[in-house]
């Protein structure tokens, strides 16, 4: 029996979608831009992050305290760790409150015109990523 249970456990865990890869590789062809990554991390309209997040942004008075500062990202978590956050956070947490930016299904109130499409673009996302992996403590 407790085989029977430790054999269920694994395989749940193979198949939760919450452990099924913590990371993501880079889509072919695609170099990140740093300095278009802090601009768009800047872009409250587009990206709206410091909504949530604070980060290395001497400039901005107001930023969010609902999530962890980005400082010190690029520390705690490889490039293909951080593309997953950004492209779909709910594959870590499924209670998350962070947009999955690069997915376009299975979203919830998306404006018609807006629909079947990403928040942001695969290079939006490559150009954040290399911005945050510069962010080290
Ligand atoms: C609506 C709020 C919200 C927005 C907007 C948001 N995030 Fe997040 N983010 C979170 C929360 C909350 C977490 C903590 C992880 C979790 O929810 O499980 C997180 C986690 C992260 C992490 C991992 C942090 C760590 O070190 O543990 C990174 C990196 C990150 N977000 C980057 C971004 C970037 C870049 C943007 C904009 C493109 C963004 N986030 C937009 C809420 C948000």
């Amino acid at each position: 029996m407790a085989r029977l249970i430790a054999l269920w456990i694994v395989l749940v865990s193979l198949t939760d979608p919450t452990f099924a890869d913590a990371r993501l590789a880079a889509p072919a062809g695609l170099t990140g831009d740093a300095v278009r990554g802090r601009a768009l991390v800047g872009d409250r309209r587009k990206s709206f992050c410091l909504l949530c997040h604070t980060g290395p942004f001497p400039e901005e008075r107001f930023m969010g305290n609902l999530a962890p500062p980005l400082d010190g990202a690029g520390s705690r978590w490889s490039v293909d760790e951080l593309r997953l956050r950004l492209v779909d956070s709910t594959r870590l947490n499924l209670d998350t409150i962070m947009p999955a930016y690069g997915r376009a299904d299975g979203l919830e109130r998306v404006a018609r015109q807006f629909q079947g499409q990403p928040l942001l673009s695969p290079q939006d996302i490559e150009d954040i990523v290399a911005f945050l992996a510069n962010l080290k403590e």
